[in-house]
């Protein structure tokens, strides 16, 4: 007897709520009988069989423990439920930028990605799936809430018994004798990923500046699956040693690490450019420190870039890079950028680019589903608004050229300017610092810090937030004088509100996207509840202040007077109990 579709009974799970990214758990509740398949079935019900009869679909994911074993799942449910084909990454690997490319360029229908991005992985930690739609893009609110319904009702999914594991090691297609025909093609990671980039960028400028004997390059993968981009890329078509490229081989538990490239977690790197988990200059010898470093997350779209001793925060990354558009290929032969957006937490460095160059800004929730619409509002009947730069203040940069963020193509960004400002060989090298310091003279600063309480009791978050709404009630009803700032001389609010998005692309409203308080200089502190984590609540506070001249100082420095107003304000240490961040970024 050959493979058999069959009906199998099932019950709901509660919480399989689709989040930021998707659905993120302890990998001991996606191990439960049914969980995988429930949340699958109900994910390919919410887009429709009509839709995905005869379809292609993509799946890949980071390379973290227990993705095997979905992976297969997954197949045998598409099998059942008349998907036609589905393309698989070599040994289960995609990132979530190539994923994207791949539905884009291959027309599929959709894909799953299976990560829970920079959340550590392995038995004891966590796994992640998310559905992405044919723009190559998260599935919008729309569907994920469909998905969601879906998983409080449901009582079968449909499987095939009888069908082998597919052998992910080979390239090739598997044919599977179900209903109409069903194949797996299992294609190199990535072929198509590395032939986007080379449309998008100029690799021969690049290579021209790794080639030079005073340009060290190094890259950290943190075990993730950055890793056999950064060899394919950076290696093989840009001929960086393999001895700069860092923990580039996937580890299931991403070698006992958080895959995170932040300060903190990437703390190899971190030291590796001179630096501290504070960002303060370590003190290491110059001479042995890299010129330029970067890292990936686990899915490899996150990225965060350092120059020798001197850490480039994502605000001002994102800035730099639109600033600097016309040295990609990709922006200039589409006759220049038109539009730039960020996220609300993101500083508000983009936006002094926008407006020296007339660009729309645009400044969504957090969560890379809103830029989507933005980069798809040409085919929306709406003004085209690409190209497109957008970014987050959490380590994530990309553009139209895919819809998700992009780790490694925000490395090719800062790679093509610094090719751009170093056309002279036998000039002295122009590093990541001058550009930063360049843009800071031009545009002024926006020093910037972002604190994460992690773990944080729900109870107790909900009760900080809680305050936070009755000060702005405060404020709307009675003004300023009503928040008792009397102690904070020269911070006096101006404005505050919870952050609400009103998407003109299709007309969507999203509330309660954070806690905003303004001041007069331009200066803001914000709390938010991130939407990521998988256990607690994390709090978040991203503190802002701008400066048009006086842009030489320490970070700490900078910004000590407002993370104080904005602790006393909060009252945040004496209801958590947390005195100091888990991460500061
Ligand atoms: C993921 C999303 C981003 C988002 C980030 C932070 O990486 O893709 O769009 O900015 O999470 O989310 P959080 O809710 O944890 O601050
Ligand atoms: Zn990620």
């Amino acid at each position: 007897m050959g493979p058999a579709v069959v009906t199998v009974e099932t019950s709901a799970f509660d919480g399989q709520k689709p989040g930021t990214s998707g659905l993120r758990k302890k990998t001991t509740v996606f191990q439960q009988e049914h969980y995988v398949e429930n949340f699958v079935q109900a994910t390919l019900s919410a887009v429709g069989e009509d839709v995905l009869r005869g379809k292609e679909l993509v799946v890949g994911g980071d390379g973290r423990f227990y993705n095997d074993v979905m992976i297969q799942k997954i197949l045998r449910i598409c099998a059942a439920n008349g998907v036609g084909k589905v393309v698989v990454g070599q040994h289960g690997l995609l990132s979530t930028p190539a994923v994207s490319a791949l539905i884009r360029s291959l027309g599929s229908a959709g894909g799953f990605i299976l990560t829970a991005s920079h959340n550590p992985g392995g038995a004891d930690n966590d796994c992640g799936i998310k559905y992405n739609v044919s723009n190559g893009g998260p599935a919008p609110e729309g569907v994920t809430a469909k998905i969601f319904d879906n998983t409080k009702t449901i009582s079968s999914y449909k499987t095939v018994e009888g069908m082998a594991d597919v052998d992910l090691a080979t390239c090739g297609v598997t044919a599977v004798e179900v209903l109409d025909g069903f194949t797996v093609e299992v294609v190199d990671s990535t072929t198509n990923y590395v032939e986007l980039m080379d449309k998008v960028f100029d690799l021969s400028a690049i290579k021209s500046l790794l080639s030079r004997p005073d340009f060290e390059f190094t890259y950290d993968g943190m075990h993730g699956v950055a890793g056999p981009y950064a060899r394919r890329i950076f290696h093989e078509e840009l001929g960086v040693p393999l001895a700069s490229l860092h923990n580039c081989e996937p580890s299931e538990t991403f070698g006992g690490g958080h895959p995170d490239p932040n300060l903190t977690y990437a703390s190899e790197l971190v030291a590796r450019m001179g630096l501290t988990s504070s960002g303060a200059k370590s003190g290491a010898s110059p001479d042995a420190i890299p010129d330029f470093g970067a890292a990936a997350d686990g899915d490899a779209d996150r990225n965060m870039v350092l120059g020798k001793e001197f850490f480039v925060t994502p605000s001002d990354s994102l800035a730099v890079i639109a600033a600097n558009a016309n040295c990609i290929p990709f922006f200039r032969d589409a006759g220049g950028l038109k539009s730039v957006a960020r996220s609300m937490p993101t500083s508000a460095a983009a936006d002094l680019v926008a407006e020296r160059n007339s660009f729309p800004m645009f400044q969504v929730p957090t969560g890379w589903k809103f830029f989507g619409n933005l980069m798809d509002s040409g085919e929306l009947g709406k003004e085209d608004l690409t190209p497109l730069i957008c970014g987050e203040e959490s380590f994530g940069t990309g553009s139209n050229h895919i819809r998700e963020k992009d780790g490694i193509w925000a490395v090719l960004c800062w790679l093509s300017i610094l090719a751009a400002r170093n056309e002279d060989p036998a000039a002295p090298l122009v590093s990541v610092e001058d550009i930063v310091k360049d843009h800071w003279s031009t545009f002024g600063r926006n020093y910037y810090s972002r604190y994460d309480y992690e773990n944080v009791e729900s109870d107790k978050a909900a009760k900080v937030m809680d305050g936070l709404t009755a000060k702005i009630k405060a404020f709307k009803e009675q003004g300023a004088a009503a928040l008792g700032m009397d102690d904070a001389p020269g911070f006096e609010i101006s404005d505050c509100d919870e952050f609400e998005y009103f998407d003109k692309v299709d007309g969507s409203v999203s509330s309660h996207q954070g806690w905003r308080f303004m001041f007069a200089d331009g200066s803001r502190f914000v709390f938010r509840l991130s939407g990521t984590g998988s256990v607690g609540a994390t709090i978040r506070l991203y503190i802002e202040k701008y400066e048009k001249d006086d842009i030489d100082k320490p970070t700490a420095v900078a910004l000590e007077g407002l993370v104080k107003v904005a602790l006393d304000f909060s009252d945040l240490v004496a209801l958590t109990g947390r005195k100091e961040p888990t991460v500061i970024t």
